[in-house]
This record gives C-alpha cells, sequence and structure tokens, in this order.
C-alpha cells in the first residue's frame, strides 16, 4: 500500500533527489525565445509571427506531429554556436532540477541533411557538455539516433560521419517515427556501431507494439529500451526485462500530449513499479511537452499516487540505469540516500 504525499511535501522531495537524466533529446529543449533569437541572428525565417503562436503550435495529436514541428523547429541551428547555446540552456536549466548526470540524445541527419557539418554539430555540443562539467559539475554522455524513417544505408552514412568524433560518443539510438519502422530495419548498422565500441539503445513501444520492444533486445542488443511502455501488455517480456533487469526510459508528460495514454491517470508508471522493472524517469522533449525532469516527477506522481519510497527508487534508477563509471556511480547513489534521509 501507498501513502502519496501532499503536494508541498512532494515538490520538496522530487528537488532535493540529485538525478540523472537518460532520455533527452538536446533538439526537444529548444525554447521557442531561443529559437526566434537563433532564426533572427541566422536570418531564417520561422513560419510563425511570435513566441505565443509557437507555443499554441504545440498540441499534438500523436508523435508524428510533433515531429513535423520539432524538425522544423530544428532547422534553424545551422553555426557551432547555436548547437552550443542549445546545449547550454537545457544544461543550466536541468542543473536547477538538481540534474547532476545526462544521457543526451542528438539526431545528426536532422542537420547534415541540410548541409550543417557533422563537426558543427559536435563542435558546439561537446563544448556545452565540456563547459557544464567544469562550471556545474554536470557530467554527461553522448548518445547519436539514427532516424528510424530514413533508411538503413543512411544510417551507416551517419555511422561512418561519426567516425572521427567516437572519442565524444558514447552510444547510439533510433528515434523518430515508430511505427512501421520496426528495430529489425537497423540490426546491421547497430552491429556496426557495437563493434565500434557504442553502447547501444532504442525508442520502442511508444506507438509501437510490444514485439517492437523484442526486437530491441534480441536483435540490436540493446543496454536500455527507451520508452517501453508497450512492454507491459506482454507478460512474458514484462519477465524478460526484469529477468535482464533491463532499463526503461519513461517520459510521463510526452506519453500525455503525445497520447501514448489517455491521459496522466492512466499513466503505467506505477504497474511498472510494481512489476519490479528498472524504470526512470525523463523529460525527452521539455521544451514541447510542457516540462522539464522534476515537472514529470511531480505529475506523475500526482497522478498515480507515488509515495516517497517509489521517488527515491526512481532516482536511484536513474544512477543505476546510467553509463557512469562505478565509483561515481556509487557516490552519486550515496547522495541519493542521504538526500531521502535529511529533509
Ligand atoms: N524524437 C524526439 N522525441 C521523440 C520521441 N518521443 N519519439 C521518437 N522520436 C523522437
Ligand atoms: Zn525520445
Amino acid at each position: 500500500m501507498r501513502s502519496p504525499m501532499g503536494a508541498a511535501e512532494l515538490a520538496e522531495l522530487v528537488a532535493r533527489l540529485p538525478k540523472a537524466e537518460l532520455h533527452l533529446h538536446i533538439e526537444g529543449t529548444f525554447e521557442p525565445e531561443l529559437m526566434f533569437a537563433i532564426a533572427a541572428r541566422n536570418r531564417v525565417r520561422l513560419p510563425y509571427a511570435s513566441v505565443e503562436e509557437v507555443r499554441a503550435a504545440y498540441a499534438f495529436s500523436n508523435l508524428q506531429d510533433f515531429l513535423d514541428l520539432y524538425y522544423a523547429g530544428a532547422s534553424v541551428l545551422v553555426e557551432a554556436r547555436d548547437f552550443h547555446d542549445l546545449t547550454w540552456s537545457y544544461l543550466t536549466r536541468a542543473h536547477a532540477d538538481n540534474v547532476r548526470h545526462a544521457e543526451i540524445f542528438f539526431d545528426p541527419q536532422t542537420h547534415t541533411g541540410r548541409g550543417v557539418p557533422f563537426a558543427t554539430v559536435m563542435d558546439g555540443i561537446s563544448s556545452a557538455l565540456d563547459e557544464a562539467e567544469a562550471r556545474l559539475g554536470l557530467s554527461s554522455r553522448l548518445i547519436m539516433c539514427f532516424l528510424r524513417h530514413l533508411d538503413e544505408a543512411e544510417a551507416f552514412d551517419t555511422l561512418d560521419a561519426a567516425a572521427p568524433f567516437l572519442d565524444r560518443i558514447d552510444g547510439v539510438g533510433l528515434d523518430s517515427s515508430e511505427r512501421g519502422h520496426p528495430p529489425r530495419k537497423f540490426r546491421e548498422v547497430f552491429g556496426r556501431a557495437r563493434a565500434a565500441g557504442l553502447s547501444a539503445v532504442a525508442h520502442a513501444g511508444e506507438e509501437g507494439p510490444p514485439e517492437y520492444v523484442r526486437e530491441a533486445l534480441e536483435l540490436l542488443d540493446v543496454v536500455r529500451i527507451d520508452h517501453g511502455n508497450a512492454a507491459v501488455e506482454d507478460d512474458d517480456l514484462v519477465a524478460e526485462l526484469v529477468r535482464r533487469r533491463m532499463p526503461l526510459t519513461v517520459c510521463p508528460l510526452s506519453n500525455v500530449r503525445l497520447r501514448v495514454v489517455s491521459g496522466m491517470r492512466d499513466h503505467p508508471l506505477g504497474r511498472m513499479l510494481d512489476l519490479g522493472l528498472l524504470v526512470t524517469v525523463n523529460s525527452d522533449d521539455p521544451a514541447y511537452f510542457g516540462g522539464y525532469v522534476n515537472d514529470n516527477y511531480v505529475a506523475v506522481a500526482e497522478a498515480v499516487g507515488l509515495d516517497r519510497e517509489d521517488l527515491v527508487r526512481l532516482a536511484r534508477n536513474s544512477f543505476e540505469a546510467s553509463w557512469l563509471d562505478a565509483s561515481r556511480k556509487s557516490e552519486l547513489l550515496a547522495e541519493v540516500e542521504s538526500a531521502a534521509r535529511n529533509p
């Protein structure tokens, strides 16, 4: 039995807990104010008259609706400093939420497809990551996603383009339109990426079926599943995920905004915890979905009635599921325990 917390106590605990964020698309942190500022300095026209008009457009019926706007917004990013400013802006916001470590997705094909050199994207993002480590003590990893609506040959080209930067890239991921683009489509390129020393993750079971989660595990050899909501429909799959202690990076506000769930009260996070799944809470594309990571913890906890123990467990899971080395991981886990004990 859970004993849910009062609103003030809940917000205070969430703010106090150190956290890792493991499912965050840097292009999805593009707040309209920064989008307009960068568009102006690059002399790129946006199809909106104001910041308010952009925000008013953020009413999505499904994943594709959102992706159309997300790719349009990203098109104003041209120079390395644009990628730097975008990344820095997220990292300072995450720091304010007591995020101590972030594992960040970027979508190189969204930029190289418009003629932006891979090196420009890398320079901008990695200079901001370095600055956050030095100035904020916020560590990070970088995950290069392949766009699954494109073909595998293009993913191979992207992996080739990434070769000079593999010292700065920790993993590969799979994102964009899920239905009709199963993990098996990318089996070979994931094999090549893993052979190059990269860890693999994949979005699966967001809009797609449990079968896509199984394919990600068995064919892509992933070390985490991004979203994974559909897994709860399949008892055998849940048992396998629990047996492997396979992390799921769940994104509650995203799921509501993209109508993966009919409302926050129907979110499966509480059930996932009860099933023994290694779930984590993340913001996905916070500029588009109405909240950063703490907002996600609070919104889902309030709606499904999570208690203090659940919240501490979610913070603990975020570090357990991270790619931090063992000693930093145990340091941060100790900080979670001490934050949990000392109000
Ligand atoms: N790209 C950015 N956010 C995404 C999401 N939630 N699902 C798939 N692709 C994405
Ligand atoms: Zn995502």
